[in-house]
């Protein structure tokens, strides 16, 4: 047995705990390996890829980023890339293949799946969206750098009794800003699921220095809706999975401005950007990624192909990547709404 492994979209820690895993599970097994770079750009072309053993992933365990490379290839948007991907499967003699990835990369494996790829995923997105799974990898370590920015952006906001508009990664879900901001005393959070009024925030900034709370923390979502905010809604060009560059919404800077203007409290802003997936995996996130790369190459043992494991609870489980992917998973509003018991 020979099987593939790659990691795609967007870095997050923990991608090379998985990757290890993998290695790991699958030398158990007297499998072999070959590591694909780039994500599903390394089975475009010729294909890229490099032989895998004991050797190519020691000392990696740590280590943020992942060293397979990663990139947003998406080979579904040609019907020309996805036989090329399909041909380098075969003409590389890959019995199987590992999908480390969120919802994009994950929809990639579902396809060639239904082609008749023997394709696995492993869920990893530090946006926590992907349904059929408690937790991905890639999330705790996120959340756990945003708590940290948020103690220390309460000292200076304290310091100069300031209002400090905190913006996050999540395109279509809050869980990197309410579970964030839950751990970080947040005194208001915004995310993509609630639309909220700009004009409510103000009020409860107001209100919150008439409480003699002269300094406020704010955490808002990239991709957070206020109706009646003009954000700039044409944002250059899409990526290959048809997403738009959401930091270029300025939503914060936006916010910021708005809040400034209307209540009159000196306001600042600061974005997390690429902070939030750099560094190394949290330990929660290391034994995730280990658990979930080991259950990936025992799902090629038993043919579950079209599957990736889930944690449910503090179980590993078989999901379908189809029921996986049918819908994103939204935050759990009522962690938002014990967020907000703290305001
Ligand atoms: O895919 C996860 C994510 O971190 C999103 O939250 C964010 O919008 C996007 O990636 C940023 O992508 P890039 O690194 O390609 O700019």
């Amino acid at each position: 047995m020979r099987v593939g492994v790659l990691t795609g979209g967007g870095d997050c820690p923990g991608l090379n705990a998985a990757i290890r895993a993998v290695v790991r599970r699958a030398i158990h097994y007297n499998y072999r390996v070959a590591g694909i770079h780039n994500g599903w750009a390394g089975l475009l072309g010729e294909g890229s890829l490099e032989p895998m053993g004991l050797r190519s992933v020691s000392g990696i365990l740590h280590l943020g980023g992942t060293i397979l490379g990663t990139s947003r290839t998406n080979p579904l948007k040609k019907e020309e890339h996805l036989q090329q991907v399909i041909t380098n499967i075969k003409r590389h003699a890959m019995d199987a293949v590992v999908a480390i990835g969120g919802d994009d990369t994950l929809s990639v494996a579902s396809r060639l799946f239904d082609l008749g790829i023997a394709a696995v995923g492993v869920p990893k997105t530090m946006d926590n969206d992907v349904s059929g799974t408690d937790y991905t990898i890639g999330f705790n370590s996120a959340v756990s750098i945003v708590a940290d920015a948020l103690d220390k952006l309460h000292t200076t906001a304290s310091a100069h009794h300031r209002v400090l508009v905190v913006e996050v990664m999540g395109r279509d879900a809050g869980w990197v800003a309410v579970v964030g901001g839950l751990a970080g005393g947040a005194d208001f959070i915004l995310v993509p699921e609630v639309p909220t009024d700009i004009g409510a925030v103000c009020r409860h900034l107001e209100r919150r220095r008439q409480l003699g709370k002269d300094f406020s923390i704010i955490v808002i979502a990239e991709g957070a809706v206020l109706p009646g905010i003009e954000v700039i809604s044409e944002l250059g060009e899409r990526d290959a999975f048809g997403h738009i560059r959401l930091d270029k919404r300025n939503i914060g800077e936006i916010v910021a401005r708005e809040i400034e203007r209307r209540t009159g409290f000196e306001t600042r802003v600061t974005v997390l950007g690429h902070l939030q997936r750099g560094g190394s995996p949290s330990v929660f996130d290391r034994v995730l990624a280990t658990r979930l790369g080991v259950a990936a190459v025992d799902l090629i043992k038993d043919g579950k192909f079209g599957c990736m494991p889930g944690l449910a609870g503090n179980r590993i489980v078989p999901v379908k990547l189809a029921d996986a992917l049918a819908k994103p998973k939204t935050v759990d509003l009522e962690l938002y709404e014990l967020a907000q018991l703290f305001y």
